[in-house]
């Protein structure tokens, strides 16, 4: 059965586009697919040490690959690999010659050379512009860099750099899949900045262009539309850190290419191909003059050095004013032939935002593709190939069978067709059950069916994931590559069940927490369901969308109550009180959302309003500044409950270190909820923009902050989470970005799903609208969807981390999403291969001490937040 799926997943993988998260396949330096006579260099030192050696993890030879004599800071050795096949490259593994242990050599560092035709050569780097990758530490073990961009190359170069006179010798694997657009070049007009008033300045320019810029277009590359990363809905929300708005975008406004009113860009292939469509992945923010192409006419080429042809082809679309989403808009290419193409894409407003293109042709889409692995591989193989992606890669690109299997083929074809019937008929069948079981009536969504099926019968759930909108070209099954890429995607949505999630890893079954499909986890605090589940009842659906530009506001909508099932909130429910809302004068709007929006308001009258003895925040002569959040009258009933949920769980919370809800205005639309005003922002803002105080700051006056000051929020925060642990409240979504300061600097902390906006690089996104902060989360959470104070207090060791970092970096930052979750499977089975973060150099040893207990695997080694407040307060009086 998983090897049947696995090939129907083959077989629409082939039609989408690459995928960099699943696109990860040793491409053969190991298992030796790339043969001896491909891999060369600039030189060798032995016949043994030859760059025929240079595989990871054998021991050939002299164990490794090394240039001759001493590699000197100024020297440009190479080892040369030739991929026999354009290839989408995402990662590097290399590792030093150890040679049975008589070996220690190794690159501390390494940069790329990479050529599409082994004639042009060009260097790699990053998205921040760094070229230089780190390399090894020692002469075994072996290190993976992630390549962002990835790079879409057949020729590779491995460059080792050393700032000494030393010894360097290495061996590598390389990572990717093959290129099947085969698409070598496009150009296209420069893109061009957006500076509309009142928001960021967004670069929509082609930052990872590997071509020439020429008379304001670009010419003989590739970049940004071809990384296999499509942008947002929001073309100023980028998918990667610390880069600029619209970074995902390349864009052009109108007016800006003469009157022409069209984009041109043309396209050079590998070879002549014939082409079924073309899919262009583009921003349709119609409310900020963004919209798809109107129309696209396109030109073939069938050779090199041959005329246009004059017929085109034309292709008209269907705007759409309705939803800003982003999409891929397809075109049809009717099967024309060429070797290049050319496109004209028309205007529909100012404004023309593509993230990524892709072609399919005839052979991209190979019949063959799926009959390869069937007959290529022995059925006594099925269990590993399921389970092995190298075998099915591996078959997939090794030489077509001859005719002779057709039989066999057409055979399996019908097998397949089957048990696909089988597979339909059985989740029917088990969806009826399913609601016969549970007669609540409800309405189901699609990703509660897979969840709720999942509990009915594991066996066939795990068989049937829902296709990915964007699968790239291996199977999506997670299995074990390498002990590196040992892939476990376990927020897809078929892992979201425990029970399913025990067939992944077959260890959780062994552990005794991991028991129940239901809820066998009944300690006190402890809201059980599976992330999915919880998003969605308590998510804040009024805000999550798009509320951009925010500060110092808050609502806090994640704070899980145990019995909170409610659905409709009534007022008695709420204990703030009623304030005349005549009394809120508007000063300035912080923060927008689809459902809301956040003012800052002076509240006439708030003092005497809440009566003697209530501390109050800032105040500005006899009115307050308040933040006030609103709820749009025409927001769902949904977005309505939310709103009003929130307010329930924030009023019964009172302490100096949790943001305070002031007062409400309920009794009439729209909603309002008015809570403190936090001058300074959130913590995370006000870190990263800071130095840590020395002489140097002082001099330059620099703004900074001092050890003692960290150590004094630290205190705050282990403060207010030990107020809210101790009402059994399990906050979820404890970091920096969510604690706020006030003028005084001191720290309330505060959860608004409107924050998500600025920080989303931090949040993962699950298929539907799920939000995970995956980089704070205890693998429990994530693995088990369990949620509680001591998950919290996991993401509190992280928010430490934060702290002593300056939020300068995000946590993992070498990590991909994917490899975050990875790693979390790491943390459960506890073997030692788990990454942990590193001690921040400001931070004093025993506090990282203290932050590595917080990461402790089982609960009991945990401190609590008492535990952890009173360790911290000692520190802050020294
Ligand atoms: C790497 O590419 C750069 C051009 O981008 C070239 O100047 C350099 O010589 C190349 N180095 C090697 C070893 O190929
Ligand atoms: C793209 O724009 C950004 C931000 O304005 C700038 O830093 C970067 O250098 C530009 N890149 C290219 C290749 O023009
Ligand atoms: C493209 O299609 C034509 C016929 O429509 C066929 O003769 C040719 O071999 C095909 N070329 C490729 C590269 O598939
Ligand atoms: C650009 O778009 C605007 C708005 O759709 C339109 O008024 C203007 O004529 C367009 N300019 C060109 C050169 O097409
Ligand atoms: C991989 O493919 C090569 C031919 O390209 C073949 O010789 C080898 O046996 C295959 N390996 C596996 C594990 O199927």
């Amino acid at each position: 059965m998983h090897l049947f799926l696995l090939l129907i997943l083959q077989a629409t993988a082939a039609l989408g586009q690459i995928d960099p998260a699943h696109c990860r396949y040793a491409l053969g330096m190991e298992d030796r697919r790339i043969k001896d006579d491909d891999i060369t260099a600039s030189s060798q030192w032995y016949e043994t040490t030859g760059p025929q050696y240079a595989r990871l993890n054998r021991e050939e030879g002299d164990g490794a690959w090394c240039p001759e004599g001493q590699l000197e800071p100024s020297d440009s050795q190479y080892l040369q690999v030739d991929l026999g096949r354009l290839t989408f490259l995402t990662v590097v593994g290399t590792q030093g010659r150890y040679a049975r242990n008589s070996g220690n050599e190794f690159a501390r560092a390494y940069r790329l050379n990479y050529s599409r035709d082994g004639l042009l050569w060009k260097s790699w780097k990053n998205r921040l512009g760094n070229a230089v990758m780190e390399g090894n530490k020692n002469a075994y073990t072996s290190v993976i860099n992630d390549l962002h961009p990835p790079i879409i190359t057949r020729y590779v170069r491995l460059i080792p750099v050393t700032k000494l006179s030393t010894t360097v010798c290495m061996r590598v694997e390389l990572y990717g899949c093959p290129w099947e657009d085969g698409l070598i070049s496009y150009s296209a007009p420069e893109g061009q900045l957006m500076m509309p008033p009142g928001y960021p300045i967004a670069s929509l320019n082609d930052s990872t262009y590997d071509g020439v810029h020429e008379r304001r277009r670009l010419f003989g590359g590739m970049g940004q539309l071809t990384d296999g990363v499509i942008g947002q809905d929001d073309f100023l929300v980028t998918r990667q850190y610390h880069v600029w708005p619209g970074y995902d975008y390349l864009g052009w406004r109108n007016d800006s290419l003469g009157t022409q009113g069209y984009v041109e860009m043309e396209f050079v292939f590998d070879r002549q191909r014939n082409f079924t469509s073309l899919k262009v992945h583009s921003n349709n923010m119609f409310s900020r003059g963004v919209k798809i192409f109107s129309s696209v006419s396109c030109w073939f080429k069938p050779r090199l050095i041959a005329g246009w042809e004059a017929e085109s082809v034309a292709f008209k679309t269907v705007l759409d004013d309705r939803n800003p989403s982003a999409r891929y808009v397809t075109v049809p290419l009717n099967r024309r032939t060429a070797k290049s193409i050319r496109c004209r894409f028309y205007f529909a407003d100012v404004w023309m935002m593509f993230s990524e293109i892709s072609f399919q042709s005839e052979d991209t889409v190979l019949p063959t593709q799926i009959t390869l692995e069937v007959t290529s591989t022995p059925v006594t193989e099925e269990g590993t190939m399921a389970t092995t992606p190298k075998t099915a890669v591996n078959a997939s690109t090794s030489d077509p069978p001859d005719d002779g299997n057709t039989p066999i083929l057409i055979g399996c074809l019908v097998t397949i067709i089957l048990l696909l019937v089988i597979i339909i008929f059985l989740i029917l069948w088990c969806q009826y059950v399913c609601k016969v079981l549970e007669k609540a009536p409800r309405r189901i969504l699609d990703e509660e069916v897979t969840v709720r099926l999942s509990s009915c019968s594991d066996t066939i759930i795990l068989q049937t994931p829902p296709v990915p909108p964007r699968s790239g070209h291996g199977p999506t099954v997670p299995a074990n590559t390498d002990p590196h890429y040992e892939r476990v995607f376990l927020l897809d949505p078929q892992y979201q069940n425990p029970a399913v999630l025990r067939n992944k890893l077959p260890e959780l079954s062994q552990s005794a927490e991991a028991s129940a499909c239901g809820g066998g986890y009944a300690e006190p605090d402890v809201t059980q369901c599976t992330p999915h589940q919880c998003f969605h009842s308590n998510a804040p659906h009024y805000a999550e969308t798009d509320i951009v530009r925010l500060q110092g506001v808050t609502g806090s909508n994640m704070y899980a109550v145990p019995a909170l099932t409610v659905d409709s909130l009534t007022r008695k429910d709420i204990s703030a009180a009623e304030f005349p809302r005549q009394q809120l004068i508007f000063r300035e709007k912080l923060g927008e959302g689809q459902f809301g929006e956040v003012h800052l308001c002076e509240a006439e009258g708030l003092p005497e309003f809440l009566g003697e003895g209530s501390p109050l925040p800032d105040r500005d002569g006899r009115s307050v500044l308040v933040a006030v959040k609103q709820l749009r009258a025409d927001a769902t009933s949904q977005a309505r409950n939310d709103f009003l949920k929130e307010i329930k769980i924030m009023s019964r919370l009172n302490d100096p270190n949790i943001i305070r809800l002031l007062c409400v205005c309920v009794s009439s639309d729209p909603l309002c909820m008015v809570t403190e005003y936090m001058e300074n922002g959130d913590l995370n803002m006000f870190l990263s923009q800071r130095e840590i105080e020395s002489t140097l700051t002082h001099a330059n006056n620099i703004p900074s902050v001092s050890l003692s000051d960290l150590l004094h929020m630290s205190v705050q925060i282990s403060s207010g989470m030990k107020y809210l642990a101790s009402l059994n409240f399990v906050h979820r979504d404890l970091a920096t970005r969510n604690c706020l300061l006030d003028r005084r600097l001191t720290i309330k902390i505060a959860d608004f799903g409107m924050s998500r906006n600025l920080y989303s690089s931090d949040y993962y996104r699950i298929q539907g609208r799920a939000v995970l902060p995956i980089r704070w989360m205890a693998w429990e959470s994530i693995l088990l969807g369990k949620f509680t104070t001591a998950s919290d207090v996991w993401a509190f060791g992280v928010t430490l981390w934060e702290i002593f970092t300056l939020c300068k970096e995000q946590p993992y930052s070498l990590l991909s999403d994917e490899q975050v979750i990875e790693n979390t499977g790491e943390f459960f089975r506890n073997q030692g291969r788990q990454i942990f973060l590193y001690a921040p150099p400001l931070c004093p040893p025993s506090l990282f001490e203290l932050m590595m207990r917080c990461w402790s695997r089982d609960i009991p080694d945990r401190p609590t937040f008492e535990g952890l407040y009173q360790a911290l307060r000692p520190h802050v009086n020294q």
